[in-house]
């Protein structure tokens, strides 16, 4: 992948003021791009936007402007999203972990949308309905058996997300009377950019679920067909248009017989529009190879650590030095801190910055900031063509006790 143009007057105004490693989001340029979403999207094909990737305030209330509902997956999700102005019955809540009692606070809160992702779970929400004398939307999460396909939300593994077809196809949802089920959700794959992979997956999903729905004699409205829609990380991959989602889910809708498509977009929504900025401290060679040591590393920015795919990443000043491979590290003591081998200018030097690209998404808040005690880095945003830090660099002595 090329690397992606980014707004250097702004960001060179972001490294004066904030002197210290940060994420910059380019606001504008969403915006940019969810208008463009609006005018393609058909009215029966529903966005959410899945607020794990990103729930910075100033991101959800885009999303909220430009028509999103917004997908929760916390109690503190759903607090930040409504303490952003999201109206509850634009907020849909998802994530394995509903106890009794945050099922209870979403039906206080009036949430509009809840994904049963367990039996037990469906009872509770029931049961918390009836004593609020109220009827609650909600959709069952189905786990399909695949034979075989590695994901981070699953794939074939068995994960705690949703339960299996024949628990649900035994169950008996019709004695749930404060419940109105309006279909399936469903999620095993994530970051995928092949659009022919997608739309086998999708269409496969659709089928087992429509079996499923006939088979416990529920009236299929609604398939939530999650996130897992990809961005390029790598060389040579290239983005998903999304003029074509759009015409997939559209024609899966048809051939389904649906009312309605669900997404709920992560990464794809939001990871192109951010960026990371940390600086070099320290260049050395060890046992023949080239290696840095940077400010911040998986203390902000943790993904290539699980994943083992770097961001990509260039130097930010521009330089015609040769280029050399490096090993690039953060600040733990730990050898997980790789954030990956880069060919960058053999210039580069103490002091230089580096910027990584595609980081809107699972970047500040999937990371582990506080090991090692250094500074968190700071948010910085660009809106209507204002640059603004909602988040300064919090130094250790702000947060440790
Ligand atoms: C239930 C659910 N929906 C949506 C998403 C967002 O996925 P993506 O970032 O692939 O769009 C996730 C990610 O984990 C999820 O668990």
């Amino acid at each position: 992948m090329e690397n992606p143009s980014f707004k250097r007057d702004f960001i060179d105004r972001a490294i004066k003021k904030v002197n210290h490693s940060f994420y910059f989001y380019d606001l504008d340029l969403l915006k940019h791009q969810l208008n463009n979403w609006q005018k393609i999207l058909p009215d029966d094909i529903t966005l959410w936007y899945a607020c794990k990737a990103n729930p910075l305030s100033a991101v959800l209330k885009v999303f909220r402007n430009h028509g999103f509902g917004i997908d929760v997956a916390s109690l503190g999700e759903l607090d930040q999203a409504m303490a952003s102005g999201v109206k509850p019955e634009n907020i849909l809540a998802t994530g394995p972990a509903k106890s009794k009692e945050y099922l209870k606070s979403m039906i206080d809160n009036e949430v509009g949308m809840i994904i049963l992702e367990s039996t037990s779970q469906a009872k509770w929400l029931n049961q918390a309905a009836k004593e609020a004398g109220k009827k609650i939307k909600a959709l069952i999460r189905v786990q399909l058996e695949w034979t075989e396909g590695e994901s981070v939300l699953g794939g074939k593994d068995i994960t705690p997300f949703g339960e299996d077809e024949s628990t649900w196809r035994n169950f008996n949802w019709q004695e749930l009377e404060h419940l109105d089920i309006l279909g399936i959700h469903v999620f095993q794959w994530g970051n995928i950019l092949d659009l022919p992979q997608l739309k086998s997956l999708w269409n496969e999903m659709a089928s087992r679920c429509v079996q499923l729905a006939n088979d416990m004699q529920l009236p299929l409205k609604l398939l939530d067909l999650g996130g897992g829609l990809g961005i390029p990380y790598e060389a040579n991959q290239k983005p998903i248009s999304f003029y074509d989602v759009a015409k997939e889910l559209f024609q899966l809708k048809k051939k389904f017989q649906l009312e309605n498509i669900y997404m709920e977009l992560g990464r794809f929504a939001i990871g192109p529009y951010g960026h990371y900025l940390t600086r070099v401290i320290d260049r050395k060679t060890v046992r023949g190879k080239e290696l840095l040591v940077l400010e911040g590393g998986i203390n902000h920015m943790v993904r290539p650590a699980i994943t083992k795919q770097p961001f990509p990443g260039e130097l930010y000043r521009q330089s015609s030095a040769p280029l050399s491979t490096f090993q690039v590290h953060g600040p733990l003591c730990t050898a997980l801190d790789k954030l990956g081998d880069y060919q960058l200018p053999n210039d580069i030097a103490p002091g230089d910055w580096m910027i990584f690209h595609q980081c809107g998404a699972y970047g500040f808040t999937e990371s582990m900031p506080f090991f090692l005690c250094h500074s968190l880095p700071a948010e910085v945003i660009l809106y209507n063509d204002d640059l603004m830090i909602p988040r300064w660099p919090r130094p250790s002595i702000d947060w440790l006790v």
